[in-house]
């Protein structure tokens, strides 16, 4: 399942977070979730999980993410409450928030965000999130939260290549250091996590004034055979649902793991 360990690599990215977190830096893997949910499986928990690259990235919805050398792939483990489904649905745009606030912060670039899971930037999908949980030997349930930035990536699939974007593409000439982003947004989630554990509401507040899907006219595609169909966004719910309006004048709330969307 894991490619070589980078030590040095590893060391360098847990000095920088007071080794908050113990780090695994591996030079190729299928899925650095799908890592990290077999370390939880071990026992081992509080771990921090980059590659730099992998063989099987997933994307929500059973997409596949591409994932070649010069791009960040990481997983983060935290605790789910007393099985909190709230906690859990506002995991995924409480670390959009905190890598958003992150990138920002380590390289002056700023990007938004699209509803619910997307990272983007100059209009286009710069990154993306995966949640996903499981119950550890410990009994306690917990998440996994995959995060990939395009970083130096330079190239993207034709398919995609129209909407895809990375920091570099933006701004040609700089390359930008993998493992101090890494951290910056490693340190972002647990500050951001501990605030929405504490029940914090400036970190919905925060997701709406990143979010880029307010306000325009977006496709629905639901997860299932049903048909897709045209909506305005007009906000998100506490619990980080979409609120949309359709076309004959009723309102809809789209639940994160039944939909995506397309902005017009
Ligand atoms: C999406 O765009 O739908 C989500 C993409 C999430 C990609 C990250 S890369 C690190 C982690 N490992 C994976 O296999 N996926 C996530």
């Amino acid at each position: 399942m894991g490619g070589l360990y980078i030590k040095a690599e590893a060391a360098m990215v847990e000095k920088i977070l007071h080794k908050k977190r113990s780090v695994d830096v591996l030079s190729e893997v299928d899925s650095t979730n799908d890592y990290l949910l077999s370390l939880l499986k071990n026992g081992q928990y509080r771990r921090a999980v980059i590659a730099r690259r992998q063989t099987g990235g997933k994307g929500r919805l059973g997409r596949s993410f591409y994932s070649p050398e010069g791009g960040l792939y990481m997983s983060l483990d935290t605790e789910i409450s007393c099985d909190d489904e709230k906690f859990f649905r506002l995991l995924t745009p409480a670390t959009g928030v905190a890598t958003a606030r992150a990138i920002s912060s380590a390289t002056g670039i700023d990007v938004g965000l699209k509803w619910v899971n997307d990272i983007e930037l100059d209009g286009k999908k710069l990154g993306g999130i995966l949640t996903q949980s499981t119950v550890c030997p410990d009994g306690v349930r917990r998440a996994v939260v995959g995060i990939g930035i395009n970083v130096n990536t330079t190239s993207f699939p034709d398919e995609t290549s129209s909407h895809t974007t990375s920091l570099l593409l933006h701004r040609p000439g700089e390359i930008f250091n993998i493992n101090e982003l890494a951290a910056a947004i490693i340190d972002s989630f647990d500050n951001y996590i501990s605030l929405l554990y504490a029940g914090n509401r400036s970190v919905i507040e925060s997701y709406r004034s990143l979010l880029t899907t307010i306000g325009r006219t977006i496709t629905v595609i639901p997860a299932e055979e049903a048909p897709r169909y045209t909506a305005t966004a007009l906000d998100v719910s506490d619990d980080g649902s979409l609120i949309v309006l359709c076309d004959d004048g009723s309102q809809r709330l789209l639940d994160s793991g039944e939909v995506s969307i397309r902005t017009i």
